[in-house]
């Protein structure tokens, strides 16, 4: 019935080709590029359907529009890194396809956060009568869906809300990041931001802590408070939101490296001159990190996130917590990656099914929270990431 193009095999890349799989009846054809086409095949040699593997660089939009054009898919999914939102976007405009990613447009040599970049082509998508979907992963993309939800089924009006990842999972290596290393360390190093009575409120990196009791044994954790990109599209799409924080759990263990890693200068993105040639110490040290890939058979333990809201309901003031617990070792068993890469790749993958057969279906560049939640919410419960609703 549809065909799709996933970009990036990587490990959000591996999920989402597995789950595109699984969903025969929606996806009948699956083609994967990347820069690296050996990991393209590794991918699709795990899976038993046949997927159609290409190299490309996203970044040469010339040559990705003829890759899109060669393949004439009904999306594009892009989970390639944020460097490339932009070129992908214009790849899609030039094609004439469907557009979806889970991380907003980041410029490499600057750790800005903003959907403003990619806003900006809104009319140039409706123009063409065609939809990008921005942010169908977990965090962005569940928790922006959790919060439609809740103010649809829930709430009169939500006021506060607080986006609470908790990775309680251990890999048993000594520093490793569970996505990406360039793009986890450039969103943790980076000042905090949240969103009090109309103003945005810095703060210090990872100086705002709290706890927070985790249900299904996984127990009380402290939480840091960071920016993440969703805030921003939340507050500008539910405008009652008079309060709006993002808090992630880190192990000792990792802030201590982190520290150690940014005292020596390890997580700069500026270039050095290292025997004549630039080099980016956060680039270089994504290269000694262990690839988050590899993390999938080593990985024991839950992650948990969720949205913590409070609102008015009849007149009344109402709190409630809706929430999805993964676990990492039930994840690898299925897709042979661990809960980070699926609690990403599955609302991906579900996204791009809500486009591809007509449920989610605009013209121009939209946010999660801007679709109906309910068809998300129920192929949640499908396709492996199961949610919960607490009145606290
Ligand atoms: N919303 C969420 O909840 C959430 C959570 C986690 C991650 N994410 C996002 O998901 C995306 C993927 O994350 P990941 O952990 O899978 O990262 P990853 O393991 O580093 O995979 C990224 C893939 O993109 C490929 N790539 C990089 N530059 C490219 C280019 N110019 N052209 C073509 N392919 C290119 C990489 O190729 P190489 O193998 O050659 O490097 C790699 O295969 C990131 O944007 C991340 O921010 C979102």
């Amino acid at each position: 019935m549809a065909k799709v193009l996933i970009i990036g095999a990587g490990g959000v890349g591996q999920v989402v080709a597995h789950k595109c799989a699984q969903a025969s009846d929606v996806f009948t054809d699956i083609c994967l590029a990347s820069r690296n086409i050996e990991k393209c095949i590794k991918i699709a040699g795990q899976i038993k359907r046949p997927i159609e593997t290409f190299q490309v660089d996203a970044e040469k939009t010339e040559e990705l529009t003829a890759l899109i054009e060669r393949c004439r898919p009904d999306v594009v999914i892009n989970v390639a890194l944020p460097y490339q939102d932009l070129t992908i976007m214009d790849a899609c405009l030039a094609a004439e396809v469907n557009y979806l990613d889970t991380a907003n447009y980041e410029p490499r040599d600057e750790a800005r956060f903003s959907y403003s970049w990619q806003w900006n082509y809104h009319d140039r998508f409706r123009g063409k009568g065609l939809m990008a979907l921005l942010g169908s992963g977990f965090d962005p993309g569940v928790t922006n869906v959790f919060t439609a939800w809740a103010l649809r089924h829930q709430f009169d009006q939500i006021d506060e809300l607080d986006i609470i990842d908790c990775n309680a999972g251990d890999h048993g290596r000594p520093f490793a990041t569970n996505f990406n290393p360039e793009i986890n360390i450039r969103e943790v190093t980076a000042k905090g931001r949240y969103y009090e009575n109309g103003q945005w409120k810095e703060t210090e990196p990872l100086s705002v802590k709290m706890e927070f009791d985790f249900p299904e044994g996984i127990g009380r954790k402290r939480l840091y408070l960071l920016f993440h990109e969703e805030l921003e599209s939340l507050v500008k799409h539910i405008p009652s939101i008079k309060k709006a924080r993002f808090w992630m759990t880190f192990s000792d263990n990792y802030l201590k490296h982190l520290e150690v890693l940014q005292n020596v200068g390890m997580t700069r993105i500026d270039p050095v001159k290292y025997k004549g040639v630039d080099i980016v110490p956060l680039q270089f040290l994504k290269v000694l990190l262990p690839d988050p890939a590899s993390l999938g058979p080593l990985t024991r333990g839950k992650t948990c996130i969720g949205c913590l809201i409070r609102g008015v309901k009849e007149g009344k003031v109402k709190t409630i917590y809706i929430y999805n617990v993964c676990d990492h070792r039930s994840c690898y068993e299925e897709v042979g990656s661990q809960a980070i890469s699926y609690t990403t790749g599955v609302p991906a993958m579900i996204g791009a099914m809500l486009m591809v057969t007509g449920v989610w279906r605009e013209k121009g560049v939209f946010n999660m929270e801007q679709m109906d939640p309910d068809p998300f919410m129920d192929k949640l419960m499908v396709y492996g990431l199961p949610w919960h609703v607490k009145t606290l």
